[in-house]
């Protein structure tokens, strides 16, 4: 499956199932009931280091069977072979997306790139995973950034050198905060796929959230997905939660 039919089959989907629940949870039982909770529309969950680290593969095999989608978050950063290696374990779970850092270079992301082109197409999904580029982390300050790797880029200047350069390099897309968008799909146009969390529905508690955009402001500024966690996992009937934002949507 090429890059633009991927890419395409994914922005498709209704905007109801392009809201992303993070499945910050420590285990695997936490994981599966708060999935069931969801219901029948809870399609896509978020799989990130903490329950990828608790409970492994496994539970991307289960939550699979609860016909969930996997965003699977482990922003790889290893060498090409590693990160290629990775990359088609994810092909092999049925992962629907999976990211990498853009700081792994060129070489890294093309390896990447190649090695899930080249993966067989999931028979479940009917799709490979799409590989996304993490170009900055939202929680870097600028000072930190410049203590990591002092140069004349700002932060932002950074985000968008990393973005150019991971879609060059063969990513689908990548994750990024809303606060950038406007400015980042002037730099690198509407065909990457985008992965924005920090959102907050309107009233809803920003917890340790600096910069929080609204579901709505979100997909208008050029986000295809949106990575929701406390709003719906806290609320008391997450089902009825991840709906009202889909309502909010369609
Ligand atoms: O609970 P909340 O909606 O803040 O969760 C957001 C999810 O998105 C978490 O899984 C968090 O790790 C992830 N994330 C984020 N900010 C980033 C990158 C990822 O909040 N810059």
């Amino acid at each position: 499956m090429n890059r633009n039919e991927l890419i395409t089959a994914l922005r498709d989907l209704p905007a109801g199932r392009r809201i992303i629940t993070a499945l910050d949870v420590p285990g695997q039982d936490q994981a599966l009931e708060l999935a069931g909770r969801l219901g029948p529309a809870g399609g896509f969950v978020k799989v990130g280091l903490e329950l990828y680290s608790a409970a492994g593969p496994d539970v991307v095999r289960r939550l699979q069977e609860l016909q969930r989608d996997i965003f699977l978050d482990l922003k790889y950063h290893d060498i090409p072979n590693t990160v290629a290696s990775a990359a088609k374990i994810a092909a092999t779970l049925g992962a629907s997306l999976c990211t990498m850092h853009a700081g792994n270079g060129r070489g890294a992301m093309t390896a990447a790139a190649e090695a899930l082109a080249a993966a067989p197409v999931h028979p479940v999904t009917g799709r490979r995973p799409a590989l996304l580029a993490v170009t900055v982390l939202t929680s870097l300050s600028e000072d930190e950034m410049q203590e990591v790797s002092p140069s004349g880029d700002l932060l932002q200047d950074r985000v968008e050198r990393m973005a150019t350069l991971a879609w060059e390099s063969g990513c689908d897309g990548l994750v990024c905060s809303a606060a950038d968008l406007p400015r980042l799909r002037q730099t690198i146009g509407q065909e990457p796929l985008i992965v924005t969390p920090g959102i907050r529905p309107a009233g809803a508690a920003a917890n340790d959230q600096h910069r929080v955009t609204t579901p709505r402001e979100a997909m208008d500024s050029g986000a295809d997905f949106l990575v929701i966690g406390r709003p719906i996992t806290q609320a008391p009937d997450p089902a009825a939660a991840l709906a009202a934002i889909a309502a909010e949507l369609d």
